[in-house]
C-alpha cells in the first residue's frame, strides 16, 4: 500500500549529490519561509488521504474551497470557474495550448501570461528579497511568493486576483462575489465554516472565500499527489525502476556541465520539509523570447519585466530605463508535471516540452533560431543543415540578431550565466548532445502524476534503453 508520499531522504539526497552549482537563492535558514510553511488548514489539520480521493478528509473550510473552485457563477461571464484555467485534469493547468488564456465577461480578453500550474505549491514561502535557497550553497536571492513575479505572498490573496481582473473572471466587486456565494446551493456551507452571520460583510465574506480557496488548495491530495514514476523511485517503492534512459536523462538533469537543470529546479530537499519539488523558488532572468501572440505585446514599448513590473511595483526602475537587478527576472517552476503542459515559460511562447529542451541547450550557440534577425535577407530555401525546431524557421543571409528581444537593451546584463545558457559564443558546441536531449525528455516524463507501472516492464520503446 503507497503512504502519502515522502520520500526515503537519502536516496533523494543520493541523487541530488552532484547538483550544486549556484543559483540565486541562498543557504537553507529560515528567512521568510514561516508564513506558509505546513500544507493543511491551520485550524483543523487534516489525514492524508493514500486514494488521492478529496472530501471527508477535507476540513469545512477546504470543502467550502472545493465548490468556490468549481463554480462558474463567481465569474462575470458565468461561464469560467478557477478549474476552467486550473483543470485538475490537466495537472492543475490550462486543457489547450493558447500562450495565454481569453476571459471577461464574454470570454474575449486575452490575459498577459500563461497560466501555471496550481499544483507543489504547499510549500512556497512568502516572497523575499533575500531568501535562503534550499541547496544550502547558492547565496540568498529572490524568491518564494506567488504568481511568475511573485507579488502575491499567501494562496488566499491569490485568489482574489482572478475573481476580480478584468481579464479573467472579471466581477466587478468583491461584493457582486460574495453574492453570488450566498446564492449558492453550498451558502449553508460557507456558513457552517464560518459562522451563521458570515455574509453581514462583504468584506469579511470575501476573505473567508479566499481562506476557503486556499484551504482547499492546500488539504486536497489532488493538487500534489506525488504519483508519479519518480516518486515511486524516489521512495524505494515497487514499479518505481527507472529504466537505463530515465537514469541516463537524471544525470544530464543534475550534471553541472550538462543540462545543470537541478540548480535552479532544485530536486533535493527544499524549504520547509518539502522534497523533491523541482524548484527553489528563486526568480531568475533567462531571456525568453518575445510571444508576439500576446496581444500587448503589439504594443512596441511594452514589456513584461517580471519581477521589476508591471504587475508589482516595488522593484521598479527608479526612472524609466534605470538599472535594475529585478528587471527580467521570472519564478523558476516545478517540472513536476511539465510533460503535461501545452505552453511554456511566463509568456507561453513555446508549445513543447522538447522546443524548451533545445532552447536551454542553443540559445546562445544559435540565437538566429529564437531571436529575430534585423537587416537580414530571407533565403528562400533553408541550408539543409539549419535546424527546424527553432521559434525561427527562416534563415537569414546578413542582418543582426536581436538576442534577448523581449527586454531593452539595458537590462540584458542580469541575464543569469549559469550553465547550460552560459554565453558560450554563437556557431560553438552546444552543451548537450542529441541523445542527452532526448535521455533528458524520458526523465522529465517520469515527473508526470497519475503513474500507474505496467504489469511487466517495457523491453522496448523510445525510453526503455
Ligand atoms: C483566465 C484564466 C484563469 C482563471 C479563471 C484563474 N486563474 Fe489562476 N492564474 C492564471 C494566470 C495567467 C496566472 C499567472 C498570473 C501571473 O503570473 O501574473 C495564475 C496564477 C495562479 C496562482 C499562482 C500559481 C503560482 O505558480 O504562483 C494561483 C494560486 C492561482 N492562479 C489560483 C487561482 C484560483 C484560486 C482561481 C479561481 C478563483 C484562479 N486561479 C482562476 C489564470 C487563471
Ligand atoms: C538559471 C536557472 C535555471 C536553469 C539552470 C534551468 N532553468 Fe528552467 N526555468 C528557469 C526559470 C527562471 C524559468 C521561467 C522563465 C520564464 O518564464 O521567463 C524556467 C522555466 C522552465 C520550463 C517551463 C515550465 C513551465 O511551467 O512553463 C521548463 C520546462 C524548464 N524550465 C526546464 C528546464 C530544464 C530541462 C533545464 C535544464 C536543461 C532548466 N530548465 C534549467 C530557471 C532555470
Amino acid at each position: 500500500m503507497r503512504q502519502f508520499a515522502k520520500y526515503a531522504r537519502g536516496l533523494v539526497a543520493g541523487l541530488t549529490g552532484v547538483a550544486l552549482a549556484a543559483c540565486g537563492g541562498g543557504g537553507g535558514g529560515t528567512t521568510a519561509s514561516g508564513t506558509q510553511a505546513s500544507p493543511g488548514a491551520p485550524s483543523a489539520p487534516v489525514a492524508p488521504t493514500p486514494t488521492g480521493t478529496a472530501g471527508a478528509a477535507l476540513s469545512l473550510a477546504a470543502q467550502v474551497g472545493q465548490k468556490l473552485f468549481f463554480d462558474p457563477t463567481l465569474s462575470a461571464s458565468g461561464k469560467m470557474s478557477c478549474a476552467t484555467c486550473h483543470d485538475p485534469n490537466h495537472a492543475h493547468a490550462p486543457p489547450n495550448n493558447l500562450s495565454v488564456q481569453l476571459g471577461g465577461p464574454n470570454l474575449n480578453q486575452p490575459g498577459s501570461r500563461a497560466v501555471p500550474s496550481l499544483r507543489y505549491k504547499e510549500y512556497t514561502p512568502a516572497y523575499a528579497d533575500l531568501l535562503s535557497n534550499p541547496d544550502g550553497i547558492s547565496q540568498p536571492g529572490p524568491g518564494g511568493g506567488f504568481t511568475w513575479d511573485g507579488r502575491v505572498n499567501t494562496l488566499a490573496d491569490q485568489a482574489a486576483l482572478p475573481l476580480m481582473s478584468p481579464v479573467e473572471m472579471a466581477n466587478v466587486s468583491q461584493a457582486a462575489v460574495v453574492k453570488a456565494v450566498q446564492a449558492a446551493s453550498y451558502a449553508p456551507l460557507f456558513r457552517q465554516a464560518f459562522g451563521s452571520g458570515v455574509f453581514a460583510d462583504a468584506a469579511t465574506a470575501f476573505a473567508n472565500i479566499a481562506q476557503a480557496l486556499q484551504a482547499y488548495q492546500r488539504e486536497d491530495p489532488g493538487f500534489h499527489p506525488y504519483s508519479s514514476k519518480f516518486d515511486l523511485y524516489a521512495g524505494n517503492k515497487v514499479g518505481g525502476s527507472l529504466t537505463a534512459a530515465e537514469i541516463r536523462g537524471m544525470r544530464v538533469f543534475t550534471d553541472p556541465a550538462r543540462g545543470n537543470c537541478a540548480s535552479c529546479h532544485y530536486q533535493g530537499a527544499g524549504l520547509n520539509g518539502s522534497s523533491a519539488l523541482f524548484t527553489d523558488f528563486s526568480y531568475e532572468a533567462i531571456g525568453v523570447p518575445r510571444n508576439m501572440a500576446i496581444a500587448a505585446n503589439q504594443m512596441a514599448g511594452y514589456y513584461d519585466l517580471g519581477v521589476c513590473g508591471p504587475n508589482r511595483s516595488d522593484h521598479a526602475p527608479a526612472a524609466p530605463g534605470a538599472a535594475d537587478i529585478y528587471c527580467g527576472m521570472f519564478k523558476t517552476p516545478t517540472l513536476r508535471n511539465a510533460a503535461t503542459r501545452q505552453s511554456f515559460f511566463h509568456n507561453g511562447v513555446m508549445h513543447t516540452l522538447e522546443q524548451v529542451i533545445r532552447f536551454y541547450n542553443t540559445r546562445d550557440t544559435y540565437p538566429e533560431i529564437w531571436y529575430p534577425t534585423v537587416g537580414g535577407t530571407p533565403k528562400a530555401v533553408a541550408d539543409a543543415s539549419f535546424p527546424t525546431y527553432g521559434l525561427i524557421t527562416t534563415q537569414y543571409v546578413g542582418g543582426a540578431v536581436r538576442k534577448y528581444d523581449d527586454m531593452p537593451a539595458g537590462y540584458v546584463a542580469n541575464i543569469d550565466p549559469q550553465m547550460p545558457l552560459d554565453g558560450r559564443k554563437p556557431g560553438s558546441m552546444p552543451p548537450m548532445s542529441e541523445q542527452n536531449i532526448s535521455d533528458l525528455l524520458c526523465f522529465l516524463n517520469t515527473l508526470t502524476d497519475g503513474y500507474k507501472p505496467p504489469a511487466s516492464a517495457p523491453i522496448s520503446g523510445a525510453c526503455v534503453n
